[in-house]
């Protein structure tokens, strides 16, 4: 067996704990990056003279040279790895022998292991922010269809009043928004660049940090080198940004989810997205919404426990640090994964039921407040109107007939005031017409704002 500790060690590990120790069958996903943070290391190495160039190119070719092995699937480390860094290295010094005992020069596993994970973690963060505006777009594809379609919008899930459907998807075009934001925020601070921290405290041999942070792309570099090798803040402010987003796909999941009941029938879920029962063949399930629903509480898991994995440790870097990977792998796995599943259920896997739909708009109360609102156009105290109103209300209840089924000569005896107009005013095409306060859901505001996020982005 070869021996990966120096000679202080004389015994072998247990086994069971050598196991316990390892993180190579999770961070074997850091591979790229490793060689990508090892690759620049060596340069820095080979110009600032602390190795020889050509030595610096031997170490180059033979990291490329493991990345080609990987790629056809002949880099099988071991348990005895213990973990990633370890493995390449490894791996270097069968292919290189001695010199390959050069590349650790200067470094330390501490700064390494968070440059790979910054590097990786910059990397899918530019992923997910594409994903998210696929998403944007299959949304803003559907509000642009139906800008027209009412829906009814509701509070406290009571019907309230009614809404453009385009209007309610660009509500969650504007959230997405503010999650790609709050990524890209993110991700000025994950991009610095921890290498040269070296174990806890730097390095005598003449070092160029700026060089390694520049050849991997990094926006600054660590001015601390203690806070460098322990900061995770990266890792938690990114699982609070995915907790967001799946917050997000979480509440537009459970509405798709009532939309498709039987009860609501707004939409029509489509075979390429739902799935049957086994026992009950009338059934065509939403399980697409409700997976994304239920793995929102796994990436609340992980902030949770990336929090408290770091909250009690002392500088500078410790074990449980290892801790964070997969929480961040599953994180960004889990979003990844919910956003496309999302996209691919609105571009292909729903039809909104337009008929159910304008029939639910008209059957309701949620004009009333646009009598309230025409009350006041006629000079009368909005308080007062709005309990004159609630009276009708009553009387239409007790009916049972809508605010549309009253005669003008009814409404006159309401107020007097009340004119014929009135009749065309409480049309929910022309309520929702009428609500044209910035922000609001007229349909020249939507009209807008529609264009508005196609030429942001398509
Ligand atoms: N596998 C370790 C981790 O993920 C790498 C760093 C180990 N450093 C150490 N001093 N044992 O954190």
């Amino acid at each position: 067996m070869v021996k990966t500790w120096s000679d202080r060690f004389e015994e072998g590990l247990n086994p069971f704990i050598e196991a316990f120790n390892a993180s190579i069958h999770f961070d074997f996903l850091l591979l790229e990056e490793d060689l990508d943070g090892s690759i620049a290391h060596a340069r820095m190495l080979g110009k600032t003279g602390i190795i020889t160039l050509d030595e610096a190119q031997k170490l180059e070719q033979g990291l490329e040279q493991i990345r080609l092995e990987a790629s056809k699937g002949n880099f099988l480390p071991e348990l005895s790895d213990e973990d990633i860094h370890m493995a390449v290295e490894r791996r270097l010094i069968d292919i290189l022998g001695p010199l390959g005992k050069k590349l650790h020069t200067g470094r330390s596993r501490n700064d390494q292991v968070g440059t790979d994970l910054r590097l990786w973690l910059s990397r899918r963060i530019t992923i997910l922010d594409v994903d998210l505006k696929k998403l944007q777009v299959a949304l803003l594809i559907k509000a642009e269809r139906h800008l027209f379609t009412l829906i009814p919008g509701y509070t406290h899930l009571q019907r309230a009043q009614p809404l453009s459907l385009a209007h309610h998807l660009l509500a969650y075009i504007e959230m997405i928004q503010r999650d790609r934001n709050r990524l890209l925020d993110v991700l000025k601070r994950v991009k610095i660049c921890p290498l040269g921290a070296a174990a806890l405290a730097g390095t005598s041999l003449p070092i160029d940090r700026q060089y390694t942070s520049d050849q991997l792309d990094f926006l600054d570099i660590y001015s601390n080198s203690l806070d460098a090798v322990s900061d995770r803040d990266f890792t938690v402010e990114f699982t609070a940004a995915a907790s967001l987003i799946m917050v997000h796909l979480s509440r537009l999941s459970e509405e798709i989810i009532l939309w498709a009941s039987e009860e609501f029938s707004f939409v029509k879920l489509t075979d390429r997205c739902a799935t049957g029962s086994s026992l009950m063949p009338q059934k065509k399930n939403p399980d697409v919404p409700e997976l994304v629903r239920g793995k929102t509480g796994r990436v609340f898991g992980h902030l949770q426990g990336l929090l408290t994995m770091i909250k009690g440790l002392p500088l500078a870097y410790n074990k449980d640090f290892q801790e964070d990977k997969e929480a961040i792998f599953d994180t960004y796995k889990t979003v990844h994964d919910s956003v496309q599943a999302m996209t691919i259920l609105l571009d292909e896997g729903l039809e909104f039921s337009v008929d159910r739909l304008s029939e639910a708009v008209t059957s309701d109360f949620s004009n009333a407040t646009d009598v309230a609102d025409y009350l006041v156009s006629k000079n009368i105290p909005f308080r007062e109107a709005y309990q004159t109103v609630g009276r009708v209300v009553k009387l239409c209840i007790q009916k049972q007939i809508l605010l549309k089924d009253l005669s003008i000569k009814q409404w006159q005896e309401i107020n007097p005031l009340i004119e014929e107009d009135i009749i065309e005013k409480l049309l929910p095409e022309k309520v929702v017409a009428s609500r044209v306060s910035q922000g609001g859901t007229g349909f020249i505001r939507v009209r807008e704002e529609l264009e508005k996020w196609r030429v942001r982005i398509i």
